[in-house]
């Protein structure tokens, strides 16, 4: 098996049928664009397909309701595979034939549903025609149809075989119109297939749509190519789960469960530590480092991206964040688009947003929100601060209730603190506005002039004392 090395020859394309609206979903969303372990269904096939070894150029995907959102999700047309638009939606043999003037110069087409999220890269590459079915049997082959036998009844396709060679389908017969005695049969049709393009294409030809849904049955073409003499082969899926698909928002949410425990297995595997595991959302795109300990509740969304030797305290969601080795994040603290250096430690109740980045061995406590802000190695924002906009170098104590004032209702503005200064607690600091390395600014000051470097800035209402006042007030 070739899996997950770029194929030489574009021999082969891959179509991914994504035009039906998933009507039980009861959304303006098209059922490929929903999401379950971090990714949208389509997106999964589609990984599934890179994960084979296809590139983006003998990919395609067949869209039509919503299909400008689905063009929009699979993001810039450089290196994102081609849509297909069909219109109307008349079924899926309909769909494959709408595409046929993109994949009629290729040898083979592999067609996938979209909206089965399980999909394996290894399965794809069989399909494709390497391994699974024998290269010799897969070569000769009209087409090749992965089949699943699950435990529970499932209403899709029934694969009907040739009683006196039973290695090769006839037909396959959908849910709706099987006889009692074919909706007995436990094989399924799992909706992935390879076809010959040849063949295909004079098979597509003779569909009719003489069936319940007056539709055009991709999985006709079968019978039809059986019929000409053809053989099709199947191919059996291990897991009968590969083909499970999503009709409504409850089957999303056990699909979602499903496809989280299958990421937390793998991070285990790899050495990281969940605790609760069943309370952990990981995303297909988020990865940790070895030895690192996951806490329960917490959600590694989209490429958060966690080194070695970590630890991620309860409840924490980390989006798109970026963290160096031994860094610990402490209960409830929720980081998005930051980067944390190595050894640093963050929370409990933190809050970085984007562009926040912590140098390591820093510290961002309780209470603490930073944004667009490089916080140097090994300094301490610990308690109720807001860093916005600014650059504090190393080794730098920001007090407790320390405000960066980078709004000034039409503007943000920067502010800079150097290396080895003291930002005393409450102090305000208007920006734009620079404090020199080394620099000390006196508790609860407002800050509106730049401070030198090694110099005390006080800038607040001297106290005054009244003695007796407080005692004269009470006899009043
Ligand atoms: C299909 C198969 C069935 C198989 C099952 C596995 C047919 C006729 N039946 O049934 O044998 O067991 O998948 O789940 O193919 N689509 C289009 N254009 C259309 C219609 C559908 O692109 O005009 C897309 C859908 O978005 C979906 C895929 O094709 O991703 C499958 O369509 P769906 O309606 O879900 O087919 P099933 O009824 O599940
Ligand atoms: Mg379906």
């Amino acid at each position: 098996m070739t899996a997950h090395s770029i194929r030489p020859m574009s021999t082969t394309a891959v179509l991914i049928l994504a035009a039906g609206r998933g009507t039980r979903l009861r959304s303006r969303l098209p059922k490929v664009l929903h999401r379950a372990g971090g990714d949208t269904l389509l997106g999964h096939v589609l990984g599934a397909a890179r994960g084979a070894g296809f590139a983006a150029a003998d990919i395609a995907v067949v869209a039509g309701f919503g299909a400008e959102q689905v063009r929009a999700a699979l993001g810039a047309p450089a290196g994102a595979p081609q849509v297909i638009v069909q219109e109307p939606q008349l079924g899926t043999g309909h769909a494959v034939q709408v595409a046929a003037g993109w994949w009629r110069d290729y040898e083979r087409l592999v067609v996938l549903n979209g909206d089965m999220p399980l999909l394996s890269a290894a399965t794809v590459a069989a399909l494709a025609g390497d391994g699974g079915v024998d290269d010799a049997a897969a070569s000769e082959a009209a087409a090749v149809l992965a089949t699943a036998s699950p435990a529970e009844p499932r209403p899709y396709g029934r694969i009907i075989r040739h009683a006196a060679h039973p290695e090769r389908v006839l037909a396959i017969v959908e849910d709706r119109q099987a006889t009692p005695e074919q909706a007995q049969i436990r094989e399924l049709n799992a909706g992935f297939y390879s076809f010959r393009t040849s063949t295909l294409g004079l098979a597509l030809a003779r569909l009719g749509r003489d069936n319940p849904h007056g539709e055009y049955y991709l999985t006709d073409v079968v019978a039809l190519l059986a019929g000409a003499g053809e053989v099709v082969a199947a191919l059996p899926l291990i897991d009968p789960d590969e083909c499970l698909g999503v009709n409504d928002r409850a089957e999303l949410a056990q699909l979602d469960r499903r496809l989280r425990r299958r990421k937390a297995a793998q991070l285990m595997a790899a050495g990281v530590s969940l605790e609760n595991p069943e309370t952990i959302d990981v995303d297909a795109g988020a990865t940790a480092g070895m030895d690192t300990v996951i806490e329960p509740g917490v959600r590694l969304l989209g490429t958060t991206k966690i080194g070695e030797n970590c630890r991620i305290g309860a409840g924490s969601i980390l989006t798109d964040c970026e963290l160096g080795d031994g860094v610990v994040v402490r209960p409830y603290s929720v980081l998005e688009s930051a980067r944390v250096e190595a050894g640093a430690q963050i929370g409990p109740f933190s809050r970085l947003r984007p562009g926040a980045v912590i140098g390591a061995a820093a510290h961002v406590g309780n209470f603490v929100e930073v944004k667009n802000t490089r916080l140097g190695a090994r300094s301490k924002a610990n308690h109720l601060t807001y860093l916005g906009d600014a650059t504090v170098g190393e080794d730098t104590n920001i007090g407790a209730g320390a405000i960066t004032c980078n709004y000034d209702g039409n503007h943000k503005h920067p502010t800079q603190i150097g290396s080895g200064s003291f930002v005393g607690s409450n102090a305000t600091l208007v920006a734009p506005v620079t404090v020199g390395d080394g620099a000390f600014i006196a508790a609860a000051s407002v800050i509106t002039e730049d401070v030198p470097a090694d110099a005390l800035a006080v800038g607040r209402g001297r106290q005054q004392n009244k003695p007796g006042w407080a005692a004269r007030r009470r006899r009043r």
